[in-house]
C-alpha cells in the first residue's frame, strides 16, 4: 500500500483588509468585543471588481502549491475542491479550477463539509493514493464569505467572524514512511440547522422567496447558534485529536505542531491548554484572516511552513469542527 505526502503548499488572500474598526462604521460592534470573544483583529474581503472568486482564489493558491511541489500541472490526477461558497450553485468550483489551470479532462470533485472540508478532502485524497488509483492530487480549500454576510447590526454575531481566502496543497504518492499517518472523520446531522444557510436552496427555491416578498426573511444569510457551536467545538476538537493520537499509539506530548481550524482563538487556546502545548506548538492566524472555513487549515499550514515552524520528522496534527456538524483530524509525520 502507498503512503501520501503533502509536497507543496500555497495560499492566497484578497488584498482588501477589513479591520474591526472598519466594521464599527457599518454595525454596532467594537474592536474590544471582537478581540475578546474571537481573537480576530482583521480579515480579508473580496472587493467588487477585484476579479476574485472562490475558484480564482483557489487557482492562485494552487499555482504556488504546484510550483513548490515541483510537479507539472499535467501530472495532477485529481482536483478536490473544499468550499461552502462555490462560484455557482452548480457545477462545483473544482471544474473551474481544472479549466483555469488548463489540465485537460482532469477529474474534479467538490467537497461540501464546511469548516471540516479540508480534512475531509485530505482523507479522500489519501484513500485514492493508498489504493494506487492516483499519484498526484491537488486539494484546494477556498471561501468567498464576504458577499453573502449580513453586514448590518442584525448579522454581527456571524459576520464579524468570517473572512475570504484560499489555501492549497499538492498531495503525492510517497514510498517512505513519512506523510499522512491517519485521518478521522465524523458528522452529526441533527445539528445541521444550527450553523447553516437555509435558503436559497432546494428546500427554499428563489421563486418561493421572491413570491413570499417577506422583508423579515433573512434565510439567505448564514445563521449560527454561536454558543452551541462553541460548546460542541471544544469537545469534538479534543476527542478527534485524541482519537488520532490513540490510533497511532501516540500521546499529546509527542505533538510538535497543532494546526486547528481557525474558528475562534478562544477555542484554539482551550485545546492548547487541554493538551498541554506551548504557544509555539499551536499555529494561529485567525487574528489576521478571521475564519476562512475550508481555507483556514491550508492557509495556516502554508504560513506555518513558510515561517519554518514545521520540520522534517515533526508530528503535525490538523483538526477541524464546523457546520454539519462535521469534524475531523489528520496526523502527519512531516
Ligand atoms: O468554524 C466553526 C464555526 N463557528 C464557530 O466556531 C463559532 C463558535 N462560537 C463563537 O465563537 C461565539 O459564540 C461567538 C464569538 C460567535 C459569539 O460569542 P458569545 O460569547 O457566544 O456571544 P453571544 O452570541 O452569546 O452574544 C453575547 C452578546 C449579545 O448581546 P446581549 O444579548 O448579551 O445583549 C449579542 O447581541 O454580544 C452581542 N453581540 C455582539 N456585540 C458586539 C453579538 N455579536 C456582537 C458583535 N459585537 N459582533
Amino acid at each position: 500500500m502507498y503512503n501520501s505526502k503533502i509536497i507543496g503548499m500555497g495560499k492566497y488572500v484578497p488584498e482588501n483588509v477589513v479591520t474591526n474598526e472598519d466594521l464599527t462604521s457599518i454595525m454596532d460592534t467594537s474592536h474590544e468585543w471582537i478581540v475578546e470573544r474571537t481573537g480576530i483583529e482583521e480579515r480579508r474581503h473580496i472587493k467588487k471588481g477585484d476579479g476574485n472568486t472562490t475558484a480564482t482564489m483557489g487557482v492562485k493558491a494552487a499555482k504556488i502549491a504546484i510550483e513548490r511541489a515541483k510537479i507539472d500541472k499535467n501530472d495532477i490526477d485529481l482536483i478536490l475542491f473544499a468550499t461552502l461558497s462555490p462560484d455557482y450553485y452548480f457545477p462545483g468550483s473544482g471544474v473551474i479550477v481544472q479549466h483555469q489551470l488548463d489540465i485537460p479532462s482532469c477529474p474534479a470533485m467538490d467537497i461540501r463539509n464546511q469548516c471540516s472540508g479540508f480534512i475531509y478532502a485530505l482523507s479522500t485524497a489519501d484513500q485514492f493514493i493508498k489504493t494506487g488509483m492516483y499519484k498526484n492530487i491537488l486539494i484546494i480549500g477556498s471561501e468567498n464569505h464576504s458577499g453573502g454576510l449580513d453586514m448590518s447590526t442584525r448579522g454581527r454575531g456571524v459576520s464579524v467572524i468570517f473572512g475570504d481566502g484560499a489555501g492549497a496543497v499538492a498531495v503525492s504518492r510517497s514510498d517512505d514512511d513519512k506523510g499522512l499517518l491517519s485521518t478521522h472523520l465524523h458528522s452529526e446531522g441533527q445539528f445541521a440547522e444550527e450553523l447553516a444557510l437555509i435558503g436559497p436552496s432546494t428546500n427554499r427555491w428563489v421563486p418561493e422567496i421572491l413570491e413570499a416578498n417577506d422583508s423579515e426573511d433573512i434565510s439567505y444569510y448564514p445563521n449560527m447558534n454561536g454558543q452551541l457551536v462553541f460548546k460542541n467545538a471544544v469537545v469534538r476538537f479534543s476527542e478527534v485529536i485524541m482519537e488520532g493520537l490513540q490510533h497511532n499509539q501516540l500521546t499529546p506530548d509527542q505533538i510538535d505542531m497543532l494546526i486547528p481550524h481557525q474558528a475562534n482563538l478562544r477555542i484554539s487556546q482551550f485545546i492548547q491548554r487541554k493538551f498541554g502545548l506551548s504557544d509555539d506548538q499551536v499555529y494561529n492566524n485567525i487574528m489576521r484572516y478571521g475564519n476562512t472555513t475550508a481555507g483556514s487549515i491550508p492557509i495556516a499550514l502554508t504560513e506555518a511552513w513558510e515561517e519554518d515552524k514545521i520540520k522534517s520528522g515533526d508530528l503535525v496534527v490538523l483538526a477541524a469542527f464546523g457546520s454539519g456538524f462535521t469534524w475531523g483530524s489528520a496526523l502527519i509525520r512531516w
